[in-house]
């Protein structure tokens, strides 16, 4: 079988991912909280392990569908920094997968055109971790497919807060004045500071909550909540999530009449198609 994953996917699927991309705009970048692995094992009468082992098949579906479908960012939370009070088996055992996925993967996606990013708090992880992804991180750094962002001892506030000491470090050193603090200004001293803001969010396991994930860069993003637990999670569950944002109106602040008059995005594949259809139909 094919190392490509383009030349490595069924026809089926092949034109459900054409109808998807002919239905609308694609969201840019899509995060993801991968939640539900232990429940889902112990559901199935297995041990938390066995869910966390099968999540890693979940990643690697979902990184594909995305690359294939053309979603050019793709961020995963796969570790917060609150995770650390789990039992140190379950985290040694994560760590381990965590090290296995790496190892294993990065050949595929770098043959793929991914380019791997890591944020969070990445010197608190085992020394053999860091070290796997400076060299993947490196290995892949000129790829212009889909950028794939594992968040790993991650927490929102954590980065927050780091940013707010390094705004007041560059205050005092007088590289930066308290007036000059914008948004713009304040976000690129973020961890996200080279990736946009997620477009959808999902959450798998049905929880309805952000567990500290990307609190200041989903000010915006639509939400998209699932029962699904994360390792039954599959691409046809993230075309469901990618279909319901593309029929969703994203309106940031304005009303719907405003969004509606607004001047169409015409490179957009909806308006493309619209423009195909309208001539062969002229009115
Ligand atoms: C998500 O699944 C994986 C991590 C948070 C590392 P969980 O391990 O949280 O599974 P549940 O939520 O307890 O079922
Ligand atoms: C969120 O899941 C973190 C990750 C998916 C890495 P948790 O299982 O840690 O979240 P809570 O504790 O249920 O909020
Ligand atoms: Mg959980």
């Amino acid at each position: 079988m094919s190392r490509n994953w383009l030349e490595n996917q069924t026809t089926i699927d092949k034109n459900t991912q054409d109808t998807i991309r002919m239905s609308g705009i694609l969201p840019r970048h899509i995060a993801i909280i991968m939640d539900g692995n232990g429940r889902w094992a112990v559901e199935d009468g297995k041990n938390r392990t066995a869910g966390h082992e099968e999540g890693i098949n979940s990643v690697r579906d979902i990184v594909k569908a995305s690359s294939q479908l053309g979603i050019q960012f793709l961020t995963l939370y796969a570790f917060s920094i609150e995770n650390w009070k789990r039992p140190r088996t379950e985290v040694n055992i994560l760590m381990k997968l965590l090290e296995f996925y790496l190892k294993h993967e990065i050949e595929e996606l770098h043959h793929n055109n991914v380019r791997l990013l890591a944020i969070g708090k990445l010197n608190s992880l085992p020394k053999s971790i860091q070290k796997l992804l400076l060299y993947s991180i490196d290995l892949t750094k000129d790829n212009t497919g889909l950028t794939l962002t594992l968040a790993l001892s991650y927490s929102g506030r954590w980065d927050i807060v780091k940013a707010v000491q390094m705004v007041a470090l560059d205050v005092r050193r007088g590289k930066l004045s308290p007036e000059d603090i914008t948004e713009e200004r304040f976000a690129s001293y973020l961890v996200t500071h080279n990736i946009p803001d997620p477009d959808l969010l999902i959450r798998t396991s049905g929880e309805m909550r952000l567990s500290n994930f990307l609190l200041w860069e989903t000010a915006y993003s639509e939400i998209f909540i699932t029962d699904r637990y994360w390792p039954a999670y599959r691409r046809e569950d993230l075309y469901i999530a990618v279909n319901n944002y593309m029929c969703r109106e994203r309106r940031f602040g304005k009303t719907s009449a405003q969004i509606l008059t607004e001047q169409p995005d015409t490179n957009s594949p909806k308006n493309y198609f619209q423009r195909v259809m309208d001539a062969f139909n002229p009115r």
